[in-house]
């Protein structure tokens, strides 16, 4: 019996029925329950994102471990696989922060919201995530990469970035680049739509925080960040390899104060679901939709329909990945986190089905749920 085995049933001893076992099956979603892997052990991947490679899924996310330190990458990111979405089995740490003090992905960094992509030409995958280096709290707004030439890894580390150093964005305006106003203006919102962080950062390379990952049908990758002191959303188009940028990215809702997002693809257009920025603390989720990725984003409100409580709070959780359904063209899961920063181990996943009303994305709270009641596009 291996430690985790051993850990389950240890704490089935103390806990009883609130304990998790691994020999059950699992054939439902239970949205904030407790989530067994083979191990029996609750899935340990959060602010994560789901690869599928070769007809199995691969779940990626934070490690974290018990107490507020949790909250800082202390080991780095778990991968998990399963074949049909309920039953996920432990593959170990895909991606392991540095022991050396002196590396700026030593244990300690902030390493948040991994994705996996699989570059088709090079056969590599490819993992971004968001760095901040240890102890200089949200400064840094990195962007790093790792790559891995397996699935499950070990993914080596190769760079961080400030994006795009030295580029305007697609759809920079001159006001933009030469500002009219006199500088400081009020407010962090003001200040992004006055083009003033976009200015700053233009030298340095633009900042990167909450993130996620995008491939269109064409094979263009996408690097969608929280960026200008998370008051912008910038879009980068990645190179043919994902390992760097091409040049060509685009700021979207500009000044709309987004964090956590997640694109998906459905019927030609481009939506994405966020949320607003209130860190650990859940607020009301967003959507948007667009015609191409670098082109104009269009708010369509909060996806959330419910109480007002839950209206408020996203369901107690804050977007992290939407999920093509298997087999259902026009189907995607929401994927979403409900973080306890006191326990950060305790965090729980919030999926559910996403609903369409009007080309609006939709949000409604299930106790439990089945990849059966998603609903292909009419
Ligand atoms: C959230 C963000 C998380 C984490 C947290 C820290 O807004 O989405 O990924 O950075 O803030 O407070």
């Amino acid at each position: 019996m291996n430690s985790a085995r051993l850990l389950s049933l240890a704490l089935s001893v103390v806990f009883g029925a609130a304990a998790l076992s691994a020999a059950d099956v699992l054939d439902t979603f239970k949205p904030g329950a407790l989530w067994p892997d083979d191990q029996g052990v609750h899935i340990n991947a959060h602010g994560g994102g789901i690869l599928l490679h070769e007809g199995v899924y691969y779940w990626y996310g934070e490690h974290k471990i018990g107490g507020e330190i949790g909250n800082t990458a202390q080991v780095g990111v778990h991968v998990y696989s399963s074949t049909d979405l309920y039953n996920w089995k432990d593959r170990g740490i895909a991606f392991r922060v540095s022991d050396d003090p002196n590396s700026e992905y030593t244990k300690g960094c902030g390493l948040e919201r991994p994705k996996v992509i699989y570059n088709e030409k090079t056969r590599k995958f490819v993992m971004w995530f968001h760095l901040e280096f240890k102890g200089r709290g949200f400064t840094a707004a990195h962007t790093a990469l790792a790559v891995s030439d397996r699935p499950e890894g070990p993914f080596a580390y190769m760079a961080s970035f400030r994006p795009n150093k030295g580029i305007w964005p697609v759809n920079v305006t001159e006001a933009d680049k030469n500002p009219q106003l006199p500088e400081p203006h009020a407010g962090r919102l003001a200040n992004a739509v006055l083009g003033q962080y976009l200015r700053r950062d233009y030298e340095v390379g633009q900042m990167s925080r909450d993130m996620t990952l995008f491939v269109d049908d064409d094979g263009t990758g996408y690097l969608i960040t929280s960026a200008e002191e998370n008051a912008t959303i910038h879009i980068h188009q990645l190179t043919d390899d994902y390992l760097g940028f091409s040049g060509k990215w685009a700021r979207a809702l500009v000044g709309d104060s987004n964090e956590a997002p997640a694109v998906f693809k459905r019927g030609g257009k481009y939506y994405m679901l966020s949320s607003g920025t209130t860190g650990w603390r859940p607020n009301p989720g967003r959507s948007a939709v667009a015609d191409s990725m670098l082109g104009t984003w269009t708010r369509l409100g909060n996806p959330c329909r419910g109480t007002p409580e839950q209206i408020a709070t996203t369901f107690e959780s804050q977007s992290t990945h939407v999920l093509p359904a298997p087999g259902k063209p026009g189907a995607f899961i929401y994927m979403g986190d409900r973080w306890r920063p006191s326990d950060a181990i305790d965090g729980r996943y919030i999926w559910l089905p996403i609903e369409w009303d009007n080309g609006k994305p939709i949000l409604r709270w299930r106790d439990s749920w089945k990849l059966s009641d998603l609903k292909t596009a009419p």
